[in-house]
């Protein structure tokens, strides 16, 4: 058997897990609940389960697997492999290593305390709780650590790949600073900009990139700094390996008179290309998406790499569109909204002042309604994962959303007849109208929606009417359909699917 790898075929990126096209739909559980494997038996499995995941993505921490330096203990990434086993689910490990949240609270107390270790600093000289990506003594500690995570996983996991992917790293960058000035800055940019990132130029970082030499500067350094990791870890155990971003916003501005206002230098739709230089080892930069604008977020990530992670993703309605839009669209290796283990609690309000820091919008945390959908659609994706991983940029898929009050709908052009989708209007109450259809053979195919009423017509105004042979509820189970009501009568003149994620399969014929 192969280890997970992403393979790239006719008609689209594939992520493999053993050996076959896989995706993640998944659930990334909140931060400290993999510390305690008692808090995960009672908060987090009975929880998560109910949303049908796949895979779960979860942190481990190096302050508890290096408490110590060189005492390694590995219980937590342990039991996180024998409990999603238990659960028949894979893991996305998180290395929440030197770097989460473009802070370093989770580096082991020896090395905080150490009067070696060097801290950034903001442009007053004053430090930050970050340490600094020009600490290299610091990063090969952590690459040490990372290595031996993977080393362990290799000899725990490596003949059942219950781990498939590992984030390096949580959202890296540069927070409250649009430099770190624990380096010296005129110095630094006075530099020529290295062959590796542009072989084209002798120039200083400062003449070569103008008003971004700052944050360029910085995503080199922080891009660097995790190549060492991740190189170090795939020595050991060569699993794909992806990092996260934490999103610049449109008033987000690097450089005076808003330093650091998001984690300037981390991998930012405008740094991919630079942190794809920097850092081969590393798969995929991944766009974690707290922001209204989605589509626009991962049209350009898929732009610039021609795969899709979404490792983060809001909370509330417009999350369940956004993951039957982004599995139609894109190739999407995994999709996973964050606080997996709350989406069938009762919906509790997240402490504003929490979401302020974390730049979050509280409407992105809105969960009330979005569990149920969730679990509906990941019931009926697994059924589909052969026929979309690896696919999604085959001809015979058509996705679509709704974005703007004024998308009214979407006319899907197949081979005898158009399908035409209408949307539900768009309301804060329910998902927006987003799906897919999935032409299976002449006259047959599949349409995957929420929020959507369907019609036919013929493909062009002189062509023969077009009729429903037959229409079905239903899901499709290891490779084969299994139809449920057969929709006749009432049922085939308004064709429809609300709130709860849909699998319809028509058959057609012209008349
Ligand atoms: C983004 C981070 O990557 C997550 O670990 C978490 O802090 C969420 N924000 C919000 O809670």
């Amino acid at each position: 058997m192969t280890l997970p790898h992403l393979e790239k075929r006719e008609n689209g990126t594939a992520l493999i897990v053993n050996d076959k096209p896989f995706i993640g739909l998944a659930g990334e559980i909140h931060n400290s609940s993999a510390s305690d494997s008692g808090y995960m038996e009672e908060n987090v499995w009975p929880q998560v389960t109910a949303l049908n995941i796949n895979t779960l993505v979860a942190p481990v921490y190096w302050e508890m697997i290096e408490p110590e330096k060189s005492q390694f203990d590995f219980a937590t990434v342990d039991y996180l492999i024998t409990s999603a086993r238990a659960h028949h689910v894979k893991l996305v490990l998180l290395w929440f290593g030197l770097w989460k949240n473009a802070g370093s609270t989770y580096v082991p107390e020896w090395v905080k305390l150490d009067p070696a270790t060097i801290y950034s600093q903001d442009q007053y000289g004053r430090h930050l709780l970050a340490i600094s990506p020009s600490d290299q003594r610091s990063i090969e500690l952590d690459a040490n650590a990372f290595s031996h995570l993977m080393a362990h996983i290799k000899q725990l996991d490596e003949a059942e790949s219950t781990v498939i992917m590992v984030q390096v790293e949580n959202e890296t960058g540069l927070l409250n600073a649009d430099f770190d000035h624990a380096i010296d800055e005129d110095q630094a940019l006075a530099q020529p900009v290295p062959a590796s990132l542009a072989p084209e130029t002798q120039q200083s970082w400062r003449d070569y990139f103008g008003e971004t030499a700052k944050e360029h500067y910085m995503a080199y350094l922080f891009a660097s700094a995790v190549e060492t990791v991740a190189a170090a870890g795939k020595k050991e155990y060569p699993l794909p390996m992806y990092v996260n971003a934490w999103q610049q916003k449109p008033l987000d501005v690097a450089g005076a008179p808003f330093p650091g206002t998001y984690p300037t230098g981390g991998p930012t739709v405008k740094m991919v290309k630079t942190w794809r230089k920097v850092a081969p080892s590393i798969d995929l930069c991944a766009p974690d998406i707290y922001v209204p604008n989605f589509t626009e977020v991962t049209d350009a990530y898929f732009d610039q790499q021609d795969a899709l992670l979404v490792p983060e993703a809001a909370r509330d309605l417009t999350t369940v569109s956004n993951l039957i839009y982004a599995i139609g669209n894109y190739d999407l290796l995994l999709f996973s909204p964050f606080g997996a283990e709350d989406f069938f609690k009762a919906p509790e309000k997240t402490d504003p002042q929490l979401l302020k820091a974390l730049a979050i919008d509280p409407s992105a945390f809105e969960q009330s309604g979005t569990g149920p959908a969730i679990a509906t659609a990941y019931r009926l994706l697994k059924g589909l994962i052969p026929l979309l991983a690896g696919n999604q940029e085959s001809k015979r898929l058509h996705a679509f959303i709704a974005t703007a009050p004024a998308d009214e709908g979407a006319r899907i052009r197949l081979g005898n007849c158009n399908v035409v989708v209408h949307y539900s209007p768009l309301s804060t109450e329910q998902s927006p109208a987003a799906g897919f259809v999935l032409e299976l053979a002449a006259n047959e195919f599949l349409v995957f929606g929420i929020n959507i009423q369907i019609q036919l017509e013929p493909s062009t105004q002189t062509a023969e009417p077009v009729g429903i042979l037959k229409l079905e509820e239903g899901e499709m189970v290891d490779g084969k359909w299994q139809g449920k009501r057969i929709l006749n009568g009432d049922e085939q003149y308004i064709i429809k699917i609300g709130q709860m994620p849909g699998l319809l399969k028509f058959k057609t014929f012209n008349y």
